[in-house]
This record gives structure tokens, sequence and C-alpha cells, in this order.
């Protein structure tokens, strides 16, 4: 198995970015859960924030850590989000999803004043879809008719895996992971997915981003996101 990528020195800039009484994302994944942990030791040395959590796994963390939780019902907005990601392209738009969370991670996220990103090396590309696979979340009555649709648009969707059996998201769909290829233009990829009945989200966040923080090593790089000023 591959060592976790060391985020922890952009997970502790990130909390610095946490201001009191707001209302905080929570990411998936490795870098994410780096962030959680130091968000966490903030709220024990009495930092008062609430968060909301893009995972079952995240929320789980998140109690065990004593952040407190809401939910959308309780806030009207989202302060920051703070994530990961799996592939950040020169405009700073990304491609998430490989840990299975991209619908909840994005619909956190689109109601984020802000998303900070968190990755480590070689997750940065030239263009969204070199690296490997687009995440793309389907209901599971429109698997069929979605994976053949999303063949003849040429992006080879594989289903998700896990022991054996299909992998099965927090919110009960499945997962086709998509070899597309790298992509001119990610967003007209993004449309024509969404475009699929029984899409219920893909893994593209375009303009979405406003922070990317990168470490590599000691060695860390801010930069703007895709996201509009
Ligand atoms: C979870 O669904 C993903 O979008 C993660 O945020 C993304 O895969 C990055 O995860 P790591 O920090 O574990 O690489």
């Amino acid at each position: 198995m591959p060592a976790t990528p060391d985020t922890t020195v952009i997970a502790q800039k990130a909390v610095d970015l946490i201001a009191p009484d707001t209302v905080v994302g929570l990411g998936t994944g490795a870098a994410a859960t780096q962030f959680i942990h130091a968000l966490g030791a903030r709220v024990q040395a009495g930092l008062q924030v609430r968060g909301i959590p893009t995972s079952d796994a995240s929320a789980a963390l998140a109690r065990q850590l004593g952040i407190p939780l809401v939910t959308f019902d309780d806030v009207e907005a989202i302060d920051v989000c703070v994530d990961g990601a799996d592939e950040v392209d020169l405009a700073g738009d990304l491609i998430k999803g490989y840990g299975g969370a991209l619908l909840r991670e994005k619909v956190v996220a689109a109601f984020s004043r802000k998303l900070v990103i968190l990755v480590g090396p070689g997750k940065t590309v030239p263009a969204l879809g070199t690296r490997g696979t687009l995440p793309v979340e389907v209901v599971p009555f429109a698997l069929t008719p979605a994976r053949r649709r999303i063949a003849k648009l040429g992006f080879d969707p594989q289903q998700r895996m896990k022991d054996g059996k299909p992998y099965v998201t927090d919110n009960g769909n499945f997962i086709l992971d998509c070899k597309t290829g790298p992509l001119r233009d990610a967003a007209a990829t993004d449309l024509a997915l969404h475009a699929v009945p029984g899409v219920a989200g893909t893994g593209l966040f375009i303009k979405m981003a406003h922070t990317v923080m990168i470490q590599e090593g000691d060695k860390v790089e801010v930069r703007r996101g895709g996201a509009p000023e």
C-alpha cells in the first residue's frame, strides 16, 4: 500500500485560515483527514466552529475529535470548505472522487464561500484526465443505460468494485471510473456527463477552488484556484 503523502504542513496552514464561529466544510480523504485532525486539536484548545462533513467517514472522525456537526438545515451558508483532490490542472480546476465522496464533496463545496484544496506531490497535471480516471456517480437503476451512453461518449466507464462487490457510495449509488485521457474542454465534458440520465454527479470541479495548497516534502506552494475572484 502506498504511504499516505505528508500534507501536515498545509493542513496546519489551512487551519490557520479558520476564524472563530464559522461553519467549515470537512472534506474526505487523506489530506482532508489531516486537516480534520488539526482542526480537532484547535477545537479541543477552545476554537468554536461547526462542521459539515462530506462523508460518513469524515463525520465519524469529526465526532470522535469533538468537532460539533451541523446540517444544511441548521446554517445559511458554509464559510470555508477544506478538502483534497486527485488532479489539479494549471487553471486550478480539479478531479476529485477517488475516495468515493465526490457528490457530497461537490454539494458542500458549491455552498461554501471558499474552497481550499490540499494536495501532496504528483497531483498537478497539465490537463484534467491525465493521471487516471474520472469518477462519475450513477444511481443504481440507471447503471446499465448510463454506462452504455458514457461509453458512446468515448470514456470507457468501468464500474468501481470493492472486495469483489460493486462499490456503493454514502448516497447508495455506484461509481463509474471513466478513462477520459487529457481533457481539452473539461467543462464541456462535465455538461455532457451531467446530461446522461441517472448521472448524479461527476468528479470534475470546474471554477470551484479558491486556493490550492501543494506540499512536496517541506516545500509548500500556494496557488489560486479556478474560482472567479
Ligand atoms: C474523496 O472522494 C476524494 O475526492 C478525495 O478528496 C480525493 O480523492 C483526495 O484524497 P487524498 O487526499 O486521500 O489523496
